[in-house]
């Protein structure tokens, strides 16, 4: 019925509501609905912290004993196969009705299953009435060792921010030039570097440098750090996220978010900017336009809200 194609569930909570459907835009051209994407691009769940699973279609049916039968008539062999059912929001099915339906689908595939190793998973969900079966690849989250890096600073933004805010940037294309302009401690760019993406990091301060350098080394990544004032940063990128300073980590006046912000423009035509203040004069006196944007709640303290802005060159 379907061509190759994905679809994908999501997870966030409700102060990432809104950042996983800018997120989502960046790279799908589309929001999820009832938390999930059908799209023919193709994504690491891992590469973000809202993608929770990805579903390669291998056949779909509104039918479930035909799906069974189309399986069989696969004839799929595979020693070590698993297979899990996964519940998108709306799926009447009962637990034991889904391990039923496990088993059906676990007998109509030749070899040994392996729970605990298995070399292919496998995937089972119901949507809107169609039964979807497939390769599935699930988040591992992974990535949440980065929390324990070796130098840390509470004020460091949160890592699914961090994540988010490198496909927003990259969006789904892997050969997209990335800068970090403000990179501090390095939390974005241990996020860019596990997603495979092409970083490099700036900040003026010679000890985050120094921090960020540690961090990166510590998880046996690589990229290049330079200690300097953006603005002597002449190298271009495809694009630059500019996690501004505020006034927890470094006091900054509207003159220099605009320092900043003029630096960068210089050396990216897309700019993804992290502000906790308005700043959209700023970002048309640059000649920027902001093409997307959204509020981002600080998890525990509602009161603290970030903004997230997408710019491009007018
Ligand atoms: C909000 S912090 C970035 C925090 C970082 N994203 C993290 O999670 O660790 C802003 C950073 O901008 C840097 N900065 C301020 N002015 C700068 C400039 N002119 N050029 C480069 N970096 C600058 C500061 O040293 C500070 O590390």
């Amino acid at each position: 019925m379907l061509q190759k194609n994905y679809l994908y569930s999501f997870t966030y909570d409700n102060t990432e509501h809104e950042l996983s459907n800018l997120e989502a835009r960046a790279i799908f051209n589309q929001e999820a609905t009832d938390k999930i994407i059908f799209s023919k691009i193709k994504v690491n769940p891992s590469s973000s912290a809202f993608i929770k699973n990805r579903l390669e279609i291998i056949l779909s049916s509104e039918n479930y004993p035909s799906l069974i039968e189309e399986i069989k008539k696969k004839k799929i062999a595979i020693e070590g196969f698993k297979v899990e059912y996964f519940v998108i929001k709306g799926d009447p099915t009962k637990y034991p009705q889904r391990l039923e339906k496990l088993k059906d689908i676990g007998y109509s595939i030749e070899g040994d299953p392996d729970y605990y190793h298995p070399t292919t998973t496998f995937g089972l969900c119901w949507h809107d009435g169609i039964w979807y079966f497939g390769l599935l690849i699930k988040d591992k989250f992974d990535w949440q060792k980065h929390q324990k890096k070796p130098c840390a600073y509470s004020n460091s933004i949160h890592i699914n921010i961090a994540k988010a805010l490198v496909n927003i940037a990259g969006q789904a294309k892997q050969e997209k030039t990335l800068l970090d302009a403000c990179c501090g401690a390095g939390t974005i760019l241990l996020e860019a570097c596990f997603a495979g993406r092409q970083i490099e990091g700036c900040d003026i301060n010679w000890k985050l440098c120094r921090d960020a350098r540690i961090n990166i080394a510590h998880f046996n990544y690589s990229t290049t750090i330079y200690r300097s004032d953006i603005k002597d940063i002449s190298k271009r990128y495809d694009a630059a996220i500019i996690d501004l300073p505020y006034n927890l980590l470094s006091a900054a006046t509207n003159q220099d978010l605009k320092h900043i912000l003029t630096a960068s423009a210089k050396i990216a035509d897309r700019l993804v900017i992290v502000s906790t203040s308005d700043i959209t004069n700023i970002i048309q006196d640059i000649g920027f336009q902001i093409i997307d944007y959204c509020p981002v709640p600080k998890k525990g303290n509602l009161k603290f809200i970030r903004k997230i802005w997408v710019c491009e060159k007018e």
